[in-house]
């Protein structure tokens, strides 16, 4: 082996100087202490508390901003009722609404809870009537309460409307052995004013709002965790305090600080250091904030991504809305693209901008109207990264 692979890869066989159970900072790490949702968490068991003897519980609607914590939450409440939960007359079905496959059909959604409860469904084929016959038996097979949880539910609203919850808080009315209650957990608010008011009353028969997490709480959430994921003495001071601070600017988000934290200490793993300092809190939320317009970038529809090309294409000068329609229009020769109209192209260049992949400013025009002047706002490093993905990934010229 040459040497210096050798020497890199011993870097790793030998003791990890950083992390002591680096899983423990991953999406999929359950934690058992969460730190500032005590109140939450009993809140929640009190409502569910009445199943376990058989009885149904209120439906609870969730909601709160992007990382704090519901889904962390709800899965520990979850966890600890059915392992207190003799005989399993309490079964908690998890239903995570933005997973493909499972969700995105009413007929999948209700195969896969079918499933969940032990039925063979096949994956398509029988009418939808069928398959919510399936489902109901499937439920009412014996007493028990069944609780339902349906995290980002809001999507499942946009997949398949609300029919589907219509029919679901009305079951309990027809089963005899069984009941469901129903955990909706939501970070969109608006969700709520837009679903059949009768099925928006009983599905937030309680409703519990989590409140973004400040800098000082954020930094006893991280400090919780830092004894599990690292080695002592690996974080110096002033890390916690920064990814902290960073996050509680954004909306209080642990998920934004628990992300820091772990890219800040990956990259001084990479970079030899056996302390994670401040400055690779830095590094990490460049990183972070760059692989997150990548990821933008590349789910955009092929459209918009003829649009910010064009811009591209004008290097990146302030140019005229018109003049991007010029290019625009000769790209979609190239690339075969049918080209749309310079309005909607207009209104694309304002998503682009609401993305903070460029700038565009109104600028009036006097009596001949207003146009808007663009720009982009990417740093050299990160444009040549798109562009190397734009006509590799998809064949821009
Ligand atoms: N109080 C807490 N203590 C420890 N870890 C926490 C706490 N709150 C959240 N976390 C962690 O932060 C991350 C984000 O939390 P979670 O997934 O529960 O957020 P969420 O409110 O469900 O966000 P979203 O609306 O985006 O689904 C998870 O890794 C979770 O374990
Ligand atoms: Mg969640």
């Amino acid at each position: 082996m040459q040497a210096s692979l050798k020497s890199i890869f011993e870097r790793y066989v030998t003791v990890n100087n950083i992390f002591k159970n680096k899983k423990a900072i991953t999406t999929s790490y359950k934690p058992e202490s969460l730190p500032h949702r005590e109140k939450e968490i009993n809140t929640i068991a009190t409502i569910l508390a009445p199943s376990l003897r058989g009885e149904r519980s209120s439906n609870i609607f969730i909601y709160g901003k992007p990382g704090t914590g519901k889904t962390a939450v709800i899965s520990y409440v979850a966890r600890k009722l059915e392992e207190s939960s003799k005989n399993g007359n309490v079964k908690v079905i998890y239903v995570n609404c933005k997973m493909r496959k499972i969700a995105d059909t009413e007929y999948r959604l209700i195969a896969h809870l079918a499933r969940e409860l032990g039925e063979e469904v096949p994956v398509t084929g029988l009418p939808t009537e069928q398959v919510y016959n399936i489902f109901f038996k499937a439920v009412d097979e014996k007493e028990r309460i069944i609780i339902l949880i349906l995290d980002e539910i809001d999507v499942l609203f946009e997949k398949i409307g609300d029919d589907f919850l219509y029919n679901l808080v009305r079951i309990n009315e027809n089963l005899k052995n069984a009941q469901i209650s129903i955990v909706g957990i939501s970070n969109n608010l608006s969700f709520l004013s837009s679903i059949d008011p009768r099925v928006k009353s009983s599905l937030s028969e309680e409703e519990l709002i989590f409140k973004p997490y400040n800098a000082a709480e954020l930094q006893n959430i991280l400090r919780d965790r830092c004894k599990i994921v690292f080695n002592d003495g690996v974080i110096s001071d002033g890390v916690v305090e920064k990814c902290a601070a960073l996050a509680a600017q954004e909306h209080g988000d642990a998920r934004r600080a628990l992300d820091l934290l772990r890219v800040a200490a990956e990259i001084a793993e990479r970079m030899n250091s056996d302390k994670v300092e401040e400055i690779h809190v830095d590094m990490a939320e460049a990183k972070i904030d760059r692989d997150r317009i990548l990821e933008t970038i590349e789910m955009q529809p092929r459209q918009s991504q003829a649009v910010l090309w064009s811009i591209i294409k004008l290097n990146g000068n302030e140019v005229y809305t018109g003049d991007v329609y010029d290019v625009y229009k000769k790209i979609c020769v190239d690339v075969g693209l049918k080209p749309l109209t310079q309005r909607r192209v207009s209104d694309l260049i304002s998503e682009l901008d609401l993305l903070g992949i460029i700038n565009a400013k109104v600028i009036s025009k006097g009596r001949y109207g207003r146009t808007r002047k663009v720009s982009l706002s990417l740093d050299n490093g990160l444009l040549e990264k798109i562009k190397e993905i734009m006509t590799t990934k998809y064949y821009f010229q």
